[in-house]
């Protein structure tokens, strides 16, 4: 069995992932844990390059099937080039996105079946799921709101009612898989968000004999 912790986070853009992610390092490096940190769609040169295609703002014919291949195919290259030799390696691996999204964003909201998606990704993903997800969830006003001083890109771009559809799939996805998703309101503090985050990490890594 694999001994490394695999850890996302998802949410829409906005929702303080990435404040949470930087939290969540510096309590790992405190414990002088070993861990990496990537996201999705990227994590690899081939997989970054594959993520510039998708979020092009240029790119407006983009088919939803060519958007779910294509960030299927970035998290292939991104399983086998970072994320399995991690886990094999032991260490922690914190994903910012994941599979999840897939089914938010190109199931829920898009409307690709949710068959086609599972199928594709189980090949792209060759079975390595999370252990843990944590969920930022928080109106799409919110979320939105936050996203003021950054450069749209291509899916940055969609409507409010897209983002609502997101929203609510993710929720239905977290429902399915109590176990693993954690649901935090992202309206709460960083401290408090964090605080959820940690006993939850605190509990997988003693789990798993890492700490
Ligand atoms: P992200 O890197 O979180 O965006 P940003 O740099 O804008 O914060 O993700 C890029 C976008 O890709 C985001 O809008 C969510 C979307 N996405 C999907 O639609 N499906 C997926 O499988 C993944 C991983 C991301």
């Amino acid at each position: 069995m694999r001994k490394g912790l695999f850890i996302t986070f998802e949410g829409l853009d906005g929702t303080g992932k990435t404040t949470q992610i930087m939290e969540l390092e510096k309590k790992l490096q405190q414990l002088n844990l070993s861990y990496i940190t990537t996201r999705e769609p990227g994590g690899t040169p081939i997989a970054e390059k594959i993520r510039e295609i998708i979020l092009d703002p240029e790119n407006t014919e983009m088919s939803s099937q060519t958007e779910a291949l294509l960030y299927a195919a970035s998290r292939a290259q991104h399983v086998s080039e970072t994320i399995s030799p991690a886990l094999q390696n032991n260490q922690v691996v914190i994903c910012d996105r994941y599979f999840d999204s897939t089914l938010a964003y190109q199931g829920y909201a898009r409307e690709l079946t949710l068959e086609a998606l599972y199928q594709m990704n189980e090949f792209a993903m060759q079975g390595i799921k999370p252990d843990l997800t944590f969920l930022l969830d928080t109106d799409t006003q919110a979320a939105s709101g936050r996203m003021h001083d950054k450069q749209m890109d291509r899916l940055d771009l969609e409507a409010d009612f897209f983002k609502k559809r997101v929203r609510a799939g993710f929720l239905k996805i977290a429902d399915f898989e109590k176990e693993r998703i954690k649901v935090i309101n992202a309206a709460l503090s960083v401290e408090q968000i964090h605080e959820a985050v940690w006993d939850y990490t605190k509990e997988a890594l003693q789990n798993k004999g890492l700490v």
